[in-house]
């Protein structure tokens, strides 16, 4: 059996598969299926400070090979959070992230400062949520906006801090080199691309929010082509995520340099997917004679 465990800002995974956040609630609904220690890591819901109620619905519309939301941040706060939530999945042998967003940086701040003295692992900082008029997309989308968020909550924060990318954006890498330099302990890209589908019959969107973020197998590709331009810009740890679905894009997302990968919107139709990756990369690696997948990250030979 190759050794599958990979370490993150000094964090120890036993496996590189996390849930994306957003994919897996805070683990109750999946725990019907399967422990939750079947992931390296899970992300948690995304969450602000005070409770949102998230936008409107219909907030889901299908696509082809994929999927578009606009729930808008729904969440309990960071107080519920903590009070009912953590508790509920902490001590469940997988690496905790707490995802956090807000709508400016002493939001941001405030939202951290709480959760670092809390028993999650890491933070992951949402700063490209596309649904919410003020869901951080606006700090992701620019190198300035990037860093001063980055930079502020750095000061507060004492959990290893990963930094979360928009890919609605001509030029990531520069963003992530941004991001590096203000104290980011890891990156993770991709968050969902804007997308909107119209309801031919009514003239109107089928989200109510009009415009929603895409997601599922269809992206694969271009988060490919994002993580592999970020990885060979940044030296912090790469989180490669967006249409993952099967094991073979799990080692396709690491061969391009991610050193661990996320699911999101598989887990909504393949519950178990996660289970599938886990074992097939096992198989995969032990079949091609590799002793450690952490000797697949960034082996692409671009020609
Ligand atoms: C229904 C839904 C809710 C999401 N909520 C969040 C969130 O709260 N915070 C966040 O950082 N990303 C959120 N995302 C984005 C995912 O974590 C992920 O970045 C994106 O969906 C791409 O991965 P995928 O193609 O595997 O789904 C959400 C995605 C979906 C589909």
């Amino acid at each position: 059996m190759a050794k599958l465990s990979v370490e993150l800002c000094g964090v120890e995974f036993k496996n590189p598969v996390i849930a994306a956040s957003g994919c897996f609630g805070f683990g109750r609904e999946y725990e019907k299926m399967y422990p939750v220690s079947v992931f390296g890591g899970i992300s948690l819901k995304g969450m602000t400070y005070e409770e949102r109620q998230g936008n409107p619905p219909p907030r889901i519309a299908e696509t082809p090979s994929g999927m578009l939301n606009s729930v808008g941040l729904q969440n309990p706060g960071v107080e519920a959070f903590l009070a009912h939530e953590l508790p509920q999945i902490v001590g469940k042998d997988t690496v905790l992230i707490a995802n956090a967003a807000g709508s400016t940086v002493e939001d941001y701040c405030a939202l951290v400062e709480r959760l670092s003295d809390s028993a999650v692992d890491m933070i992951e900082l949402n700063i490209s949520c596309p649904n919410v008029k003020h869901g951080g997309a606006a700090f992701g989308v620019s190198c300035e906006g990037a860093a001063s968020v980055v930079r502020a909550v750095r000061r507060v924060c004492k959990k290893p801090l990963i930094v979360k990318l928009s890919p609605n954006v001509t030029d990531i890498a520069s963003i992530a080199e941004a991001v590096e330099a203000e104290g980011a302990d890891a990156i993770s890209l991709i968050n969902t691309l804007l997308g909107m589908r119209i309801d031919i019959k009514s003239r109107r969107p089928i989200l109510r929010n009009n415009v929603g973020g895409m997601s599922g197998p269809a992206v694969f590709p271009i988060a490919v082509r994002m993580v592999w331009q970020v990885a060979n810009r940044v030296k912090v740890p790469v989180i490669g995520l967006g249409g993952i679905e099967k094991w073979q894009d799990a080692i396709e997302m690491m061969m391009a340099g991610a050193s661990a990968i996320q699911i999101g919107a598989a887990l909504f139709y393949d519950p178990y997917a996660p289970i599938k990756i886990v074992e097939g990369m096992n198989s995969w690696l032990d079949r091609q004679g590799v002793k450690d997948v952490r000797e697949i990250v960034g082996t692409v030979q671009p020609w």
